[in-house]
């Protein structure tokens, strides 16, 4: 998906800089669209998964780093309980089969333009006012429509009529969608969010893959969020897979008093390497040592820059555009106000000036995120990376409006 015709190949890459195959080298603010937010091959989780690889990568044994990392994880989040997968699509998937055991409902409901990887459910948008499959959809085994209920992010009656009808086992979202610009959500909304699910019977999932970017603790832990599971992938590992599913007291007790439910061998939940042993030590040194409580403050600093600069081009020239920030990332779209839904955010896409900005940005030694115009900080982003952004964006746009 990069812009220009021609795919960049990876050599290498450090820190916040990344060399291609020719030896020109990038400040990267994709990051690997957030896998490698902690920075390339950040010291502490580099000499993790050298130590652990010696020692036995997997075992069908749990390590004491899955010990560790699962206190860290409750002490982040303030969920009770942690499973691990491979990837934050894995962990989504098997809550909502959870969410559907435990409440012995059909249904999931999603925001219309979420993206929570590869989930089958997920993949159902509304289309004048009703939920279709999203176009693109490959090889869908069911018509997603069937599955999944859809309604608009920040929409409380749309949300309230469609729990109404008592068939959904749980609401996956986001917390501010992140993957159709940012879209954050009205204040209030999540207060809402959480009373209609409670009265509803409805579990609450939040997925934090890319809010995390909010905080230590994500979008949950920095606005008292209080979700019955909570899923993160990408980023915790330092780039090496893993993601981790959380739940509440509650929910565990649930799924494990499920006498019908095979949650260890061929029920349809888990996998031979989630959990393994070099997994999990990557997540405990990058967790420990790489994205501190520290670390985040400087992330967030550092994009409130880089928002401030953007901004700072969009008001001085004049143009229709926006900026949001969420913690340590930021994305810039082509549209005057910021979106209230996904819907509306979709309709703001503008793919051209994406591919301009994208290939104006690469060739003067910039990634930001392909399909996004996002911008990421890890530990090692410096105030002069921001700033080859900002006056490389500003080139862009004067030479746009000439
Ligand atoms: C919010 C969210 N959840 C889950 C995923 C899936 O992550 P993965 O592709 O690593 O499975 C993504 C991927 O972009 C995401 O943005």
């Amino acid at each position: 998906m990069w812009a220009g015709g021609f795919p960049l190949f990876f050599e290498e890459a450090s820190g916040a800089r990344l060399t291609d195959v020719d030896g020109k080298e990038y400040v990267d603010l994709c990051l690997g669209d957030t896998g490698a937010m902690a920075g390339h091959a950040p010291a502490a989780t580099v000499a993790a998964v050298e130590r652990q690889v010696r020692r036995g990568v997997t075992a069908m044994l749990p390590s004491e780093d899955a010990a560790v990392v699962g206190r860290e994880l409750v002490r982040r989040f303030g969920l009770d309980a942690w499973q691990f997968a491979l990837t934050a699509t894995d962990a989504n998937r098997w809550v909502l089969r959870m969410a559907r055991q435990i409440t012995g409902r059909p249904k999931v409901l999603v925001f219309s333009y979420c993206y929570h990887g590869t989930v089958d459910e997920a993949f159902a948008v509304l289309g004048d006012g009703r939920p279709r499959s999203r176009p693109g959809n490959v090889g869908p085994a069911v018509d997603p429509t069937e599955t999944t209920t859809v309604v608009e992010f920040n929409d409380v009656e749309g949300l309230e009529r469609a729990l109404g009808a008592g068939d959904v086992a749980c609401v996956l979202a986001e917390p501010a969608l992140t993957n159709i610009g940012i879209v954050l959500p009205e204040p209030g909304y999540h207060d809402v969010l959480r009373s209609l699910t409670r009265d509803a019977g409805t579990l609450l999932v939040i997925d934090e893959t890319h809010t995390f970017s909010t905080g230590p603790g994500g979008y949950t832990r920095a606005h008292e969020l209080e979700p019955d599971l909570l899923t993160i992938g990408k980023a915790i590992g330092g780039g090496v897979p893993v993601a981790a599913y959380g739940m509440t007291a509650d929910v565990a007790e649930r799924v494990l008093s499920s006498p019908d439910a095979d949650l260890e061998d061929v029920g349809g939940v888990g996998g031979t390497l989630a959990g393994n042993a070099l997994s999990l030590a990557a997540t405990r040194a990058t967790l420990g040592e790489v994205l501190t409580d520290d670390a985040f403050a400087r992330m967030i600093e550092l994009a409130e820059r880089h928002e401030d600069a953007v901004n700072q081009v969009i008001e001085s020239r004049d143009v229709p555009w926006h900026v949001v920030r969420l913690g340590a990332r930021a994305e810039y779209r082509f549209a005057p106000e910021p979106p209230r839904t996904g819907g509306e955010a979709a309709a703001q896409s503008d793919s051209e000036l994406d591919a301009y900005v994208h290939l104006y940005l690469l060739n003067r030694g910039v990634l930001i995120t392909p399909f996004h115009n996002m911008a990421l900080m890890c530990p090692a982003t410096t105030a002069a990376d921001v700033d080859s952004h900002s006056e490389a964006f500003a080139a862009a746009v004067d030479e746009l409006i000439g």
